[in-house]
């Protein structure tokens, strides 16, 4: 029987094949139900309260823990490696250096331990579940998570410099990258509209600003009322990496919406990849049609973060729940004493 089991659980989407032949769904919605020590306590209630009680201090949890799950996902799938602590973890990588966050999780994984039961709750599903968290404190629907993904041993820098779309990466790349972790292309112009908050850094998109593609030029395709409010905003050689909001609309820069859909198709995109994929003609039309009903997009990016969250995650008896979320539980044992 374990050994059926250990064959079955792999590295899969959202379904597998068993060696039997049988399907096995991944991942149970409700699954920690009942699994607290303190049978009072609820696993997602709790998740819910610390990130409510967070996010009435700094609102912009609400785009930074988006952001850690899609970071998270993207590299050796949900499975809390991007926070692993340590030299040369995915955390040390370039694109992760401005992943905020991490702060929270780690209030949750410890409100958990105390009120749930110590190595009950993995950390990989705690990314998912306060992901679900923001996207509806920030005006966006709520959706059901599954769960039971257990937390990865490994994370290395240079799998997240190497997966991690860069921000001026083309249409024909980015349809790549997803698809090879089964996303297609609608799924990456909803995920991608997890840009309608937070914010980037001038040097993300400075090249547009001043020298598009090494013309020493701007950017032709950018609003040119946008292009002078960027240009004030990052400063030619400025050591100062100052930021801008991703969605252009002031009213709705911290609002999950679809304002940043209306702002790309005026030219207000701020990243390469953000204007692109206005113009591209594979997925100009999903954008015109998120522009147009906002309730279109805040269903269609529920139904996308659940498939993003079941990407390559680990099952049992692979991985293991975390003690600590910055560490393996290896790393955390005492050394074992000194041969004599
Ligand atoms: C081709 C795909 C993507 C590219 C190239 C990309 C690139 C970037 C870049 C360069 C930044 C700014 C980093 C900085 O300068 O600090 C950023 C921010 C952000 N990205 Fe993406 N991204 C992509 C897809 C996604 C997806 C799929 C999501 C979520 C579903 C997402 C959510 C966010 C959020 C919320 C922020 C703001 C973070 C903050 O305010 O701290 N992005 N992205």
């Amino acid at each position: 029987m374990k050994v059926e089991k250990a064959k079955s659980a792999r590295r899969c989407h959202q379904v597998c094949r068993s060696s039997a032949g049988l399907e096995l769904v991944v991942g149970e919605v409700g699954y920690y139900n009942g699994k607290c020590t303190n049978t009072s306590a609820n696993v997602e209630d709790i998740v819910k309260s610390v990130v409510h009680t967070e996010f009435l201090t700094d609102p912009t949890i609400v785009p930074a823990l988006i952001r850690l799950q899609f970071h998270d996902c993207f590299i050796r799938g949900c499975d809390a490696s991007i926070l692993l602590d340590g030299p040369n973890t995915e955390k040390t990588a370039a694109p992760n250096l401005s992943v905020r966050g991490y702060g929270v999780i780690d209030a949750v994984k410890s409100a958990l331990e105390k009120q749930c039961g110590i190595g009950i709750v993995s950390c990989a599903d705690i990314i998912i579940m306060a992901a679900r968290e923001v996207v509806f404190l920030g005006g966006g629907r709520f959706y059901n998570v599954t769960s039971g993904r257990r937390d990865g041993l490994i994370s290395i820098a240079a799998e997240a410099v190497l997966g991690l779309p860069a921000a001026e990466i083309s249409v024909t790349d980015s349809i790549n990258v997803f698809a090879n972790l089964g996303l297609n292309v609608s799924d990456m112009v909803t995920l991608i509209g997890g840009h309608t908050v937070g914010v980037a850094h001038c040097s993300s998109f400075q090249d547009r600003l001043y020298n598009y593609n090494n013309t020493g030029k701007p950017d032709p395709t950018m609003d040119p009322v946008l292009l002078k409010t960027l240009q004030g905003t990052c400063i030619l050689n400025s050591t100062v990496d100052n930021i801008a909001n991703l969605d252009q609309n002031i009213l709705s820069f911290n609002t999950f919406d679809n304002s940043y859909f209306m702002e790309i198709r005026e030219h207000k995109g701020v990243l390469g990849v953000d204007q692109e994929i206005a113009l591209d003609t594979r997925t100009n039309g999903t954008v015109a049609s998120f522009a147009s009903n906002n309730s279109v997009f805040l269903s269609q990016f529920a139904t996308a973060i659940v498939k993003m969250g079941a990407v390559n995650i680990l099952q049992y008896p692979l991985g293991e729940i975390r003690l600590s979320c910055g560490s393996t539980n290896a790393a955390l044992a005492p050394l074992p004493p000194p041969p004599i």
